[in-house]
């Protein structure tokens, strides 16, 4: 901030009040100029605003479109959506602005997931630092590319709970909880806007996919969905809620319907619920057609009755699909919507391109210079590494094989596997990283395990051979020999394994948890005889792995890391970073557990052992997961003492406090997250055994002990009952602590 010279401060006492003025009524501002804007409108000019088209890269199913810029010339574009070209943008913003009767200013939005140019851990993973700091700071530095390079609005963040992991967009969200959602989302949301849209390094968000797309029958992408209004409030909506009251400039539509409903035509979602309930005032935009995509599902006849549905449901623009182009005009002509509705869209248009100063400025985010100076900045990656690592989980560690040092009982590793130094597919990211291209990218941007692992190694005396194995469907013959031969003649194997970077996220979803073709084989035949053995996982998603979890002393998951995948993976492999992640998802023992999570109902009949009869479960597999949601080990070791409660009996206006002290009982620092649930133990309806109503990440130096405390007040004891309603019921409630959700001390109190 300058320095006002003491002569001109009478001067500028008086402007202050203007200034401000200026400032305070920037709502009133913008608000103002949008009714002038829109005074002056035709018909087709209002319907030309609501209309979002596809640029150079399509995501989603093909779309007839006729020359964009013609498109744009004939105002019929509000937005372009997945452009990638720099120069074409400044060039379409010409279009707009010199070339229409109004001049109305394009947006440009583009799906910026996990990163941009500078590519960071899937969400999944992030979601597994539980570090909201850490999270916020990685949509700041996406949002500083991705608005240098021309994009206003990003397409993110993703909050879909869910419970079916083969599901492919699990990578892309917060995993199965609820309130943990609610913080990851609130956290993306300050992340990429920031405390003002109109500054040219801040993208506005969009909450998507609203609601309920994580629930397709099946775990099958875009299928039906089918639930009660008690799941959908208690489940679902609570990320959407708080990205909503975090302020997200914008909502997307699910493709999916809802218990018959498409969600891009469901009033009771979008209006009553979004706009009425919570009054949200953004911009509602649909995914890829799903306004088209109604008439599909059956439940609209045509263009027009699309067109009237979706609208009068409260959602504004049309992506990609040109629904609204063909059919909302004759729809107001049919008198099945009305002016009001259309102007009222119109204004969430203009009111984000306002906020986000593109009238001000169209130009604003079309910079070179700074695009120049702000792409790939060198620390963004450094971010991207911390963040990596931050976001590993140790599965198991018997023996404290890991970290690797000198000294240690091995001299030789074989690094091998599908991963070990793999370059094609955008493996360790995902699909989306459309900001790299779509298929073609540069792909030496990714630093691979062998590439950082081998040179670490050797410096603290190991030998190191890499072997990579060809496993996917792409090979001719899937061929062990030279991966086999290498483990036979090392001390100790690190097998990179897991699944494809192009196999993550939406619209790929698996019939199966199990790791794909011949890797849990390749694991068995390396690691026989008790070779010993590091698997590393490359998921997107919880996978099963029966045998290696029984088997292999050492398992990390590694999720997709992004571009600095194999120097962050050296450094927890050689203890430089202490791995604090904790499982966001449930990891299932097979497939057929689906669904699984933590947070379940106790039934009537609870198994408490395999084989118990007349009980809830399975007669091959016990009911619990393979690892638990918040499970995550470290290189040293957590104790948990002293549940405290400062009362056993509070009232509904009263707060419960739940301490508890933790010790670092290891020899090393480290980092742990310390989980709070509570149980309802009766209530109007059945409550689930477990809820995660707080938690705390921790660093503690070898023998320091901290007392963390839990604050509980009515709000947090409330649930959506099975008429809808919200509230706490007076009765008994358990709450417990500890370092996952099954690991935990508990303790009782009552609800006066
Ligand atoms: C896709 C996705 C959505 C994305 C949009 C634009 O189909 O469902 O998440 O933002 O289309 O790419």
């Amino acid at each position: 901030m300058k320095k006002i010279p003491i002569r001109l401060l009478p001067l500028a006492i008086c402007f202050l009040p203007l200034a401000l003025f200026a400032q305070k009524t920037s709502v009133q501002n913008i608000d103002r100029r949008v009714e002038d804007l829109l005074a002056k409108m035709t018909v087709d000019e209002k319907i030309g605003q609501l209309n979002q088209a596809a640029g150079d890269i399509s995501t989603g199913t093909d779309v007839k479109q006729d020359n964009l810029l013609n498109q744009i010339r004939a105002g019929r574009v509000s937005s372009v959506i997945s452009h990638t070209n720099f120069s074409n943008k400044i060039t379409m913003q010409r279009a707009a602005v010199n070339e229409t009767r109004l001049g109305i200013p394009l947006v440009f939005g583009f799906d910026v997931i996990h990163g941009y140019k500078t590519i960071f851990p899937i969400p999944l993973a992030q979601a597994a630092t539980w570090n909201m700091a850490a999270i916020e700071a990685s949509e700041r530095i996406a949002a500083a590319e991705a608005a240098a390079d021309g994009q206003n609005w990003a397409f993110s963040p993703m909050v879909d709970i869910t419970h079916d992991p083969r599901w492919g967009r699990v990578m892309e969200g917060a995993g199965e909880d609820p309130y943990l959602g609610s913080r990851v989302a609130e956290a993306r949301v300050r992340g990429f806007q920031g405390d003002d849209l109109s500054l040219p390094n801040t993208l506005a968000a969009c909450a998507k996919h609203y609601a309920a797309y994580g629930f397709p029958e099946g775990g099958r992408e875009y299928n039906t969905v089918d639930m009660s209004d008690q799941r959908l409030r208690q489940t679902v909506l609570p990320p959407f809620e708080a990205a909503a009251r975090a302020g997200s400039a914008t909502f997307m539509n699910a493709f999916n319907t809802l218990n018959g409903v498409p969600a891009s035509m469901n009033k009771y979602l979008v209006t009553d619920i979004l706009r009425g309930e919570w009054g949200w005032k953004g911009l509602v935009v649909s995914d890829w057609d799903s306004f088209g995509e109604t008439i599909k599902h059956g439940a609209a006849e045509d263009d027009a009755d699309a067109s009237a549905k979706c609208l009068s449901a409260g959602s504004d623009m049309d992506m990609a699909g040109g629904t609204f182009q063909r059919g909302l005009k004759k729809a107001l002509e049919q008198g099945r919507v009305t002016q009001a509705q259309l102007d009222e869209a119109v204004r969430r248009v203009l009111r984000l391109k306002f906020s986000l100063g593109l009238f001000d400025d169209p130009f604003r985010y079309l910079d070179p210079k700074r695009r120049e100076q702000t792409l790939e900045k060198p620390e963004y990656r450094q971010a991207s590494r911390a963040m990596a690592a931050e976001s590993m989980v140790l599965l198991k560690n018997d023996g404290g094989l890991l970290p690797l040092n000198a000294g240690g009982p091995f001299k030789k590793i074989a690094i091998i596997g599908p991963y070990a130094d793999s370059r094609g597919n955008k493996d360790y990211m995902s699909f989306w990283t459309l900001g790299l291209g779509m298929r073609q990218y540069d792909s030496t941007k990714v630093v691979t395990p062998a590439m950082a692992l081998k040179p670490a190694l050797e410096a603290l005396g190991f030998e190191v051979t890499i072997t990579p194995v060809c496993l996917d469907a792409a090979c001719t013959e899937v061929d062990y020999s030279a991966a086999l031969n290498a483990a036979r003649a090392a001390d100790l194997v690190i097998a990179c394994i897991g699944e494809r970077g192009i196999d993550c996220g939406e619209s790929r979803s698996v019939s199966t948890l199990e790791l794909p073709r011949g890797q849990e084989r390749l694991v068995q035949i390396a690691a026989r005889g008790n070779k010993p053995a590091v698997v590393v996982l490359f998921n997107s998603r919880p996978l099963s792995f029966p045998w290696i979890s029984e088997n292999v002393p050492a398992i990390l998951v590694a999720w997709q890391p992004g571009f600095e995948a194999g120097n962050a993976l050296t450094d927890v492999l050689t203890g430089k970073v202490n791995p604090s992640a904790k499982l966001p998802v449930t990891f299932p023992r097979s497939t057929g557990q689906i669904p699984m999570y933590y947070n379940h109902l106790g039934t009537a009949r609870p198994q408490t052992r395999l084989g118990e009869i007349w009980t809830s479960g399975y007669l091959d597999l016990p009911n619990t997961p393979a690892y638990p949601f918040g499970y995550g080990l470290s290189y040293t070791t957590f104790s948990y003492s002293d549940l405290k409660l400062n009362k056993s009996v509070i009232n509904k206006s009263e707060t419960l406090e739940a301490s508890i002290t933790v010790t670092n009982t290891g020899k090393v620092a480290g980092e742990e997250v310390v989980q709070c649930y509570i149980r309802d133990l009766f209530a109007d309806i059945s409550r689930p055994v477990k809820e995660l109503k707080g938690f705390e990440k921790i660093k503690l130096a070898p023998g320091e002990s901290r007392t963390v405390t839990f604050k509980l007040k009515e709000k947090d004891l409330g649930y959506w009952n099975h008429q809808s309603k919200f509230k706490a019921d007076a009765g008994k409630f358990k709450v417990f602590v500890g370092g996952n959700s099954s690991e935990v001390k508990e303790a009782e109190f009552e609800l006066k």
